[in-house]
């Protein structure tokens, strides 16, 4: 909205909802587009075909960082640059990562979106940030307060200010948040050891950069071992969370949007995904307590 485009936003259909949910609440076309099987993102591929599947114009492409992950999309910014459409960042679970390039999660795209929701390791409660160059701010600032900019109504716009109560807690937070990133790298480590010895079949997010970890991802070789982990750990006092499922193509509401590609690697993730819990601080013993729950977990599945 704050760029003014209109038309068709690619963006993955392995995504939340509110991904989504954005593309339409700015009165623009979504166009889903398939996610690379191996990093579990859109790619050049990936928007080649859908652009070739909406045969419209495409106004923008709205990435995804996956969970969080800090991978580095500068080849999608080429594909960009060279179509000359802007790239956003849906970067909602990433505030605090440090990618694999060694730059700060914020630094990729015309904008990154950030969510500051109480399960974000930066959470406020409810509310967002933004990452942008300081000659969008403006830009954005006036979509935000219902279109007006110095008393002039400049178009169409929306309430998205964050309250001053909530950022007061954005201040504290700031405060901790680079312990708290710690404690999650940290038992990231514990979860990738135990998956090595445990889930030999299952697959861990590649090149994840120094991710901020809301959740661990683990992919299981199919959709039935998916299930059935997620079961034999709720039956252990432990919740999963089937992140993002489903694929939003596979919904009858939205499959439209998808033009008619049938995006089998979205589809087979989200059937396959499950994501384990993260926390910022652990009781004494709590993540081994944990981690054995899930080595019964995996040897009832495996068995
Ligand atoms: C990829 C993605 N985009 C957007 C959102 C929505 O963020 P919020 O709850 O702050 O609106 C989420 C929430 O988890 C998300 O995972």
């Amino acid at each position: 909205m704050a760029l003014g485009r209109s038309g068709g936003v690619i963006l993955p259909s392995f995504t939340f909802p509110a991904t989504l949910g954005a593309v339409l609440q700015a009165g623009m076309q979504p166009v889903l587009a398939d996610v690379n099987a191996q990093t579990w993102e859109l790619d050049v591929p990936a928007l080649e075909a859908a652009k070739r599947a909406c045969a419209m114009p495409i106004a923008a492409v709205l990435g995804v960082r996956t969970f969080g992950l800090c991978r580095d999309w500068t080849a999608v910014q080429e594909w960009c640059d060279l179509h000359d459409v802007p790239f956003l960042l849906d970067s909602a679970a990433a505030l605090g990562g440090t990618l694999v390039t060694g730059a700060a999660a914020g630094s990729q795209g015309r904008m990154e979106t950030f969510s500051l929701h109480a399960t974000k390791v930066f959470a406020v409660g409810e509310g967002g940030a933004i990452a942008c160059e300081a000659h969008d701010v403006a830009l954005l600032k006036r979509v935000m307060n219902f279109g007006l900019q110095d008393g002039q109504l400049m178009g169409w716009g929306f309430n998205g200010k964050l309250s001053e109560f909530t950022a007061a807690v954005g201040i504290a937070q700031n405060r901790i948040l680079d312990e708290h990133l710690a404690v999650r790298r940290t038992a990231a480590g514990h979860y990738a050891e135990w998956m090595r010895r445990d889930a030999a079949a299952w697959r861990m997010a590649i090149d994840p950069g120094d991710a901020p970890w809301q959740a661990w991802p683990m992919l299981a070789p199919n959709a039935e071992i998916a299930d059935r982990f997620e079961l034999a750990a709720a039956d252990l006092q432990v919740q999963t969370r089937r992140y993002y499922r489903p694929a939003l193509h596979t919904c009858n509401s939205l499959q439209a949007y998808a033009f008619g590609q049938s995006l089998p690697n979205a589809t087979a993730l989200a059937e396959r995904m499950v994501c384990l819990p993260m926390y910022s601080r652990w009781g004494p013993g709590e993540l081994d307590a944990l981690l054995a729950r899930l080595h019964e977990a995996m040897t009832i599945v495996h068995a």
